[in-house]
Order: C-alpha cells, then sequence, then structure tokens
C-alpha cells in the first residue's frame, strides 16, 4: 500500500485527529497552509465587517486567529472534535477575545436556527462520517442569504501550467511543493467533488444554491442559504 493511500485511509477512519496526529499536524502541515489560509482569511475580512463566524473543523486554529485578530467587531468560534486540537488552538489564541474554539461536532453544532452570519471550513470535508448532516447543520444555522465556503483539499486544483506558475512566485518554492502534496492528502480528487460529493449536495437544502470551484490547492464550495 502506497504511503499516500495509507494516510488517506487513517483519515477516513479517525473523523477527530487523535492526539499524536493533532501534535504532529500542528508542527508541519498546519505550518504549510499557513499561506494559502492567509489569502482565504484576507477574503473573509473584505466581505465581513462584523457578525459571527464558525469555522468547521479549525485544527490549531490558525484560520479563526487570523480572522479575528483583524476584525474585532466579528466574533470568531472555532468548532473540532478533536480535544487536543482545540487545546493548541486555544494556547494559540491567547489574548485575542473574539476567537473562541469549542470542542463539538460539525454534525450537531450547537447554535440557535439562523444565527451565523458566515462558515467556513478548511481541510476538514475528508474527516466528515456525516457530511449531508454537516451541511443540514450549516443550512440550518446560517441565516438567510448568508454564506458557507466549504474547502478541502485537491491534488488536481490548478487549472494550467500557468495557475502552477502563479502559485510558486506568490508562495514561494517549499510551500508550493510541500502545499501541494499536503492538498492531496486532505481532500478528494476533482472526480470525486463532481461525483459523489456533488450527490451528496443535491440531496441537501443547498441543492439549487452551490457552487464548486478550484482555487489555489483547494476546491472551494458555496453554499447560498436562500430561504
Ligand atoms: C486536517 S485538519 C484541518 C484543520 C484546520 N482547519 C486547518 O486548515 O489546518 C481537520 C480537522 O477537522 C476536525 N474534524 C473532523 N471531523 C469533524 C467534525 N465532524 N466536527 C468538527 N471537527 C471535525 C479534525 O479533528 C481536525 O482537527
Amino acid at each position: 500500500m502506497s504511503l499516500t493511500k495509507f494516510i488517506r485511509d487513517v483519515q477516513k477512519r479517525h473523523e477527530a485527529i487523535p492526539t499524536p496526529g493533532a501534535i504532529v499536524y500542528n508542527a508541519t502541515a498546519a505550518r504549510v497552509l499557513r499561506k494559502p489560509e492567509t489569502k482565504i482569511a484576507n477574503d473573509i475580512v473584505e466581505k465581513m465587517g462584523s457578525g459571527t463566524i464558525l469555522d468547521l473543523g479549525s485544527g490549531t486554529g490558525y484560520l479563526s486567529i487570523e480572522i479575528a485578530k483583524r476584525t474585532p467587531g466579528l466574533q470568531v468560534y472555532g468548532i473540532d472534535l478533536s480535544r487536543q486540537m482545540v487545546k493548541i488552538a486555544r494556547r494559540h489564541a491567547r489574548g485575542i477575545e473574539n476567537a473562541r474554539f469549542e470542542f463539538g461536532n460539525a454534525a450537531d453544532l450547537p447554535f440557535e436556527d439562523d444565527s451565523i452570519d458566515f462558515i467556513v471550513s478548511t481541510g476538514s470535508l475528508h474527516h466528515w462520517k456525516t457530511p449531508a448532516r454537516v451541511f443540514g447543520e450549516c443550512y440550518r444555522v446560517l441565516k438567510i442569504g448568508k454564506e458557507a465556503w466549504i474547502y478541502d483539499g485537491c491534488p488536481d486544483a490548478f487549472k494550467d501550467q500557468a495557475d502552477r506558475n502563479r502559485m510558486r512566485r506568490e508562495y514561494g518554492f517549499l510551500v508550493y511543493r510541500i502545499g501541494t502534496k499536503v492538498a492531496g492528502l486532505h481532500g478528494f480528487a476533482r472526480e470525486e467533488y463532481e461525483s459523489e460529493i456533488k450527490d451528496i449536495l443535491d440531496q441537501t437544502e443547498f441543492k439549487d444554491s452551490y457552487q464548486m470551484e478550484l482555487t489555489d490547492i483547494w476546491m472551494k464550495i458555496t453554499l447560498k442559504k436562500h430561504r
């Protein structure tokens, strides 16, 4: 069995990253993903000046903290099914009042209906044992007209050679090389998004209001609550 297949199988079996995995992730993959996630934070900060944001599967907390630091008018909640990840994220967030990290399952969110202004998630979808339930929870807690941006890795994310060159220039060779490898291990192949993930979405309340788009190292799925 190849190492890639082994790592992907382990991720499928363990929805929550186990403690040793969280410690290794904090020292490795989380660092490589900082640049691509800073870009996501920039896009969110540009769009959102106030309100409540959920980060599903917030891991070590980098993305939530980047958003919270720059926009004091936002309250960011990171939710993760790994107690060790929550512990690491809380440590990273010391002194940042508007970023809170809680242990919890994205498939059973501790928030009221129609109460959330925005949802983001990076690199977590491929861990979800019940993705349809998570999408259902996103629909329930979002306010009408609001969006969820769900990013997960895609090994064949690049559109063409020009896109590859742009990534290399923007992120530097090391992040480009390792980042694309990390993205390949944390996500799905393009065909899997276009078949299995699409089939799941087509059975949710978002069925008429979602889009998939390749961007950087990710597949970005935009969900909009229309009513
Ligand atoms: C690969 S990590 C990504 C962490 C972070 N978002 C990042 O980009 O670095 C996936 C995270 O999703 C969490 N996770 C998996 N299933 C979950 C669920 N159902 N609810 C909440 N968190 C979940 C895992 O525990 C893990 O911390």
